[in-house]
C-alpha cells in the first residue's frame, strides 16, 4: 500500500450479512483496523446480564446507566485468529457475547442513549487515524458521517437466520432454526424504529445484497470500490 492515503471504510447493515467476514478480509488485506462494533453493545449487554440488570422479563437500564463507568472494553490482537477479540473488564468475552441469550437482549441494551453515547465516542477514537474498517448499524450515518466509503449490506431474512444457525452449531450451541429466524427478525425490527440511532442507509451509501451472491464475489467488488477511492 505504501505511501497511498488511509481512508475510514464504514460497514453498516442488518444482522448476519456477511459484514463482519467482509470487514475483517478486507481489513486484512488493506493492513488496516477492523472494530466490530456489535461485539461492543454485545460485551455491554453481557455486563448488564452478569449483573441482574436484564433478563426476557425486565430491563433496568437505570442500574446499567450508572454502572457504565465501570465498563471497560478493549480489543485485542488474537494472532491465531487473525482479528481482534472482545475483553469486558480485562476478561476475554468473545465466546459468551455470541450466544443467542445475548443476541436476545443485545437490541434492547442498544436503543439506550447513555449505552451508545459512550460506545460511539470509543469507536471515534478508534478511527481518528483513519485506516479502518468498522461494521455496524449506525456507522456511515453517526460515528464516521464524513467516511470515504459507506456500504449498506442486506439479505434476506431466512438466508441470514439459516447463516447464524450454521455458526452456531459449528461452535456447539444446541439452537433452534425458528428461534434465530425469529431472532434475526424481532432485531431487525428494534434495530431500524428505535429513536436514537437507527439502521438506515446513509445517503451515500452503496448498497449490496448478498441473498444470492457468494461472499467472495462481493469481497471482489467491495476490495475494488476501495482501491479506487484510496487511488483517487
Ligand atoms: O452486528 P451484531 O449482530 O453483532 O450487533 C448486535 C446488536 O448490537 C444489534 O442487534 C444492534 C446493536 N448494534 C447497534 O445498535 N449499533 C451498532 N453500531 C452495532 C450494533
Amino acid at each position: 500500500m505504501g505511501n497511498s492515503k488511509k481512508i475510514r471504510i464504514a460497514i453498516d447493515g442488518f444482522s448476519s450479512t456477511g459484514k463482519s467476514t467482509i470487514a475483517k478480509q478486507l481489513a486484512k488485506k488493506l493492513s488496516y483496523i477492523y472494530v466490530d462494533t456489535g461485539a461492543m453493545y454485545r460485551a455491554v449487554t453481557w455486563y448488564a446480564m452478569q449483573h441482574n440488570f436484564i433478563d426476557n422479563d425486565s430491563f433496568n437500564s437505570k442500574q446499567l446507566i450508572n454502572d457504565l463507568d465501570k465498563i471497560a472494553l478493549k480489543f485485542k490482537w488474537n494472532e491465531k485468529l487473525g482479528y481482534a477479540t472482545i475483553y469486558l473488564n480485562k476478561v476475554n468475552v468473545e465466546k459468551e457475547i455470541r450466544s443467542l441469550a445475548v443476541s436476545k437482549l443485545v437490541s434492547k441494551v442498544s436503543t439506550i442513549s447513555e449505552v451508545r453515547k459512550k460506545l460511539v465516542a470509543q469507536q471515534k477514537k478508534m478511527g481518528k487515524n483513519r485506516g479502518v474498517v468498522m461494521d455496524g448499524r449506525d456507522i456511515g450515518t453517526v460515528v464516521f458521517k464524513d467516511a470515504e466509503l459507506k456500504l449498506f449490506m442486506t439479505a434476506s431474512a431466512n438466508k441470514r437466520a439459516l447463516r447464524r444457525y450454521k455458526e452456531l452449531l459449528d461452535s456447539g450451541d444446541d439452537v433452534s432454526y425458528d428461534a434465530i429466524l425469529k431472532n434475526v427478525e424481532y432485531r431487525d425490527y428494534i434495530d431500524s424504529t428505535r429513536d436514537d440511532s437507527p439502521l438506515i442507509k446513509a445517503e451515500n451509501a452503496i448498497e449490496f445484497d448478498n441473498s444470492n451472491m457468494s461472499l467472495e464475489e462481493q469481497f471482489d467488488r467491495i476490495y475494488n470500490l476501495a482501491l479506487n477511492v484510496i487511488n483517487k
